[in-house]
């Protein structure tokens, strides 16, 4: 007897439901790298996992040196196997600049549009959270309508992935047997547009550095000392101009090591998909590429490694003008890694660079941001081919395989520590304005997305 069916319908029925379970996961402002806001990601933790108690899974909160695990467990499944690892993170990004935001970001709302369409406006909507609740709908809608799951699920949602995971050792030391799968289904990436699913098949790296420079001992008159006292921020910002040179390509010695050139059956697969870099520029106000010269921008942000500069401080910031002369200015430096570029070689390579700059009376300080290698996934295995093929099913065009310019510490973990592979199908879109003001998430994936999770489930325990 067909169940899949059912199933659906019990997806579009839940609608209205599904969006006030949403919204309330929304609310909650679990911003990670915040101290601030710890306790508000514990209470984020406790939500959803009341949420996952809520559908008959057996729920478990573990504490970590940062913020906590949730892991959810099926009770019962239709097919033995097999087993998937779901895996999803709660926590967000933190919102500045606030004033930027049309709405406050932790008050969700749906915002229809002319032509029919509409979005879920929120900090987390699209970056971790509707994505989620994709998956949580689907499992709650299987087990509505059939009364359980097509397959053994596990769920693990994790609370640091906005900061660089770096309680994943930990964690995986002390519980890494509760999450053993036959392989994993991560949901945190986009489609290929509005109307093609994706398939990721390699992920970048990431290496985070903080980097303090201090010269004087104490914030000085710059006309006083100014030409004679060194500027922290002038010589942080030649600091940061040379780790680039004309080309585009980052200095630090042996940074290339272990960067591949892609293959020509990757490059044919790529120039096969309807790309265009002026669009792709022209959606964000920009016309002219950056970074290295020769390359494409699908092989700059897919297959090539970069050093961006995510926020600079120093001196006087506030409202008027003040004639300082600081004594400490700092950045928030990444590396974006690929092939088998090695993070801590990264690191160290980069803190000597600095190093080798700095006059003998100036001090550094350097403070990281989690480190994790590049990923490449298997899409050979059973978890890619039903999975493209239910994704077909829903949304009536094959769903195409692509790289990711971002970066899911979990992924290689997953692989270096269980050998556990990931698929990895997301619903976002590329001007879901992730990590930034007026994040949102469109009703339409939220809708197609807990649908095509709800099919993959079934197509894994082959239920139609
Ligand atoms: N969802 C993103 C990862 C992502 C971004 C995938 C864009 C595909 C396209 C994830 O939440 C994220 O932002 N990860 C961080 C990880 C970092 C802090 C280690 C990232 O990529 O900056
Ligand atoms: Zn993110």
């Amino acid at each position: 007897r067909p169940m899949l069916p059912a199933v659906l319908n019990a997806c579009d029925a839940a609608r209205d439901a599904a969006l006030e379970r949403l919204f309330t996961f929304l609310r909650i402002p679990s911003i990670s790298t915040d101290p601030a806001y710890a306790g508000e990601v514990k209470r984020c933790a406790e939500h959803i996992a009341a949420d996952l108690a809520a559908i008959g899974l057996d729920v478990a909160v573990y504490p970590t040196e940062g913020h906590p695990m949730v892991v959810a467990k099926s009770r019962e499944s239709h097919a033995s196997g097999p087993h998937v690892l779901f895996y999803g993170h709660y926590d967000v990004q933190p919102v500045d600049p606030l004033d930027l935001w049309e709405t406050d970001p932790f008050d969700p709302r749906i915002v229809e549009r002319r032509d029919g369409t509409a979005k879920i406006v929120a900090r987390g909507s699209s970056d971790d959270k509707g994505q989620v609740m994709t998956f949580v709908e689907a499992c709650r809608a299987w087990i509505e309508a059939t009364g359980k799951l097509p397959v053994p699920v596990t769920i693990l949602l994790e609370g640091e992935e906005e900061s660089g995971s770096p309680s994943l050792d930990g964690f995986f030391k002390a519980h890494g047997d509760v999450i053993a799968a036959d392989f994993a289904l991560v949901c945190d990436t986009s489609q290929w547009d509005a109307e093609t699913p994706a398939i990721a098949t390699t992920l970048r790296g990431l290496v985070g550095e903080e980097v303090t420079i201090t010269c004087a001992d104490k914030d000085l008159h710059s006309g006083s000392f100014g030409g004679a006292a060194r500027n922290p921020i002038q010589l942080l910002a030649k600091i940061l101009a040379s780790l680039h040179d004309d080309d585009g390509r980052v200095t630090l010695p042996g940074f290339y090591d272990g960067v591949p050139e892609i293959s020509d059956a990757l490059r044919a697969m790529w120039d096969g998909l309807d790309f265009s870099e002026s669009d792709f520029l022209g959606e964000v106000g920009l016309s002219i590429p950056a970074g290295e010269t020769g390359r494409s921008v699908l092989e700059k942000i897919w297959a090539r490694p970069t050093c961006e500069v995510n926020g600079i401080t120093g001196g006087y910031t506030g409202k008027g003008f003040k004639t300082v002369l600081p004594s400490k200015a700092s950045a928030k430096v990444s590396f974006r890694l690929v092939g088998t570029q090695d993070p801590l070689a990264i690191r160290k390579a980069f803190r000597a660079h600095v190093e080798a700059m700095l006059p003998a009376d100036c001090k550094v300080e350097f403070h990281e941001h989690g480190a994790s290698p590049a990923t490449v996934l298997d899409v050979s295995g059973e978890g890619v081919s039903k999975a493209r093929q239910a994704l077909e099913e829903e949304w009536g065009r094959p769903a195409v395989l692509v790289g990711m310019g971002g970066s899911i510490p979990i992924v290689g973990a997953f692989k270096r520590r269980f050998g556990l592979d990931s698929v990895m199908v997301g619903y976002a879109l590329d001007n879901d304005q992730i990590h930034s003001p007026n994040e949102k998430y469109e009703l339409a994936s939220f809708i197609k997305g807990t649908r095509s999770w709800a099919r993959i489930l079934g197509a894994y325990g082959n239920l139609s």
